[in-house]
C-alpha cells in the first residue's frame, strides 16, 4: 500500500506514520524560564545532528490551542536547555511531565524527579537521568504545518558538557546500555528499550570513515 500524508488516505484504524521511523530516542529536554521556573517535557523528536562539536535537535510542534510550546519559548529566551536521557525506570516520570500545564508549573516536581545544578548553563538537570548534555541554544527553523499543532519549531542546540553517571561506564569503558536501559518511542502508545546490541563494522581499511562512525571527526583541516 501507499498513501498521501496530506490526504491520509491510508484506510487503516491508526495513523501508521509515527510507527514508520522507530524506534525514535526521547530527548527528556530541561529549561527555565525567564522567570526562573523549572520545566520538563519529552520529545521523540529528538536527534543529535553531529559529533564535533556535538549538536542536538528536537522538534516541539504548537501545543494544543496552537501556541509555541514552552520548552521552546526558554530555550529561545534563555538561549540553554538541557538533554535527560529517558530510561525505562524513568518511563512513569517522563510520561507525566508531557502534560499540558500552565508555564507557572515546576515539572520537575510534576514528574517527582529531583534537580541537580548545571555547570554551564542555567537549567537542571535530572538527577536520576543516567546522561545527560548541557546545550547552548543555537538556531530554530520553523516549519509550517496544518492544524493547530502541525506548526513545528526544530530548535538546534549545541552541547557544551557531557554528564554520564559513573555506574554506567562498564569495565572495557563503553556506556552500559544494557544497565541504562535507554527508553525508545515507537508508533502509537507504544515503547521500546534498548535491550539487545550487535556489533558491525564499515568494510574496508579507510580508518576516517571508522573514525567517523565511532565519533571521531579526525585530523583538522589543513588550510
Ligand atoms: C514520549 C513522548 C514524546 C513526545 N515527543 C514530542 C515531540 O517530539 N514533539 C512535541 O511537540 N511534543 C512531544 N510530546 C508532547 C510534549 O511532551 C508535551 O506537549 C509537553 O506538554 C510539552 O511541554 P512544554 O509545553 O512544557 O514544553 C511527547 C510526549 C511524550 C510522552
Amino acid at each position: 500500500m501507499y498513501y498521501d500524508p496530506e490526504k491520509n488516505d491510508h484506510g487503516l484504524p491508526f495513523n501508521p506514520f509515527k510507527a514508520c521511523v522507530i524506534p525514535r530516542p526521547i530527548g527528556w529536554i530541561s529549561t527555565i524560564s525567564r522567570e526562573g521556573i523549572a520545566n520538563l517535557a519529552p520529545f521523540s523528536q529528538f536527534q543529535n545532528l553531529t559529533f564535533d562539536p556535538p549538536y542536538v535537535m528536537f522538534a516541539a510542534n504548537q501545543n494544543t490551542r496552537g501556541r509555541r510550546k514552552d520548552t521552546t519559548v526558554n530555550s529561545e529566551q534563555t538561549g540553554e536547555f538541557v538533554y535527560n536521557m529517558a530510561t525505562f525506570a524513568l518511563r512513569e516520570a517522563v510520561n507525566r511531565s508531557a502534560a499540558e500545564v500552565p508555564p507557572e508549573v515546576d515539572e520537575f516536581e510534576l514528574a517527582g524527579v529531583t534537580k541537580a545544578p548545571s555547570i554551564r548553563v542555567k537549567p537542571s538537570r535530572v538527577a536520576e537521568s543516567p546522561v545527560q548534555f548541557e546545550c547552548r541554544y543555537h538556531q530554530t527553523l520553523r516549519l509550517p504545518g496544518n492544524g493547530l499543532m502541525g506548526t513545528v519549531d526544530v530548535i538546534i542546540g549545541r552541547v557544551v558538557l557531557v554528564h554520564i553517571r559513573d555506574e554506567v561506564i562498564a569495565p572495557d569503558g563503553r556506556l552500559d546500555i544494557r544497565k541504562i536501559r535507554p527508553l525508545g518511542r515507537l508508533g502509537y502508545y507504544d515503547y521500546t528499550t534498548v535491550d539487545s546490541i550487535f556489533e558491525m563494522v564499515i568494510p574496508g581499511d579507510n580508518e576516517n570513515l571508522l573514525k567517523g562512525l565511532e565519533g571521531a571527526a579526525g585530523a583538522k583541516k589543513k588550510e
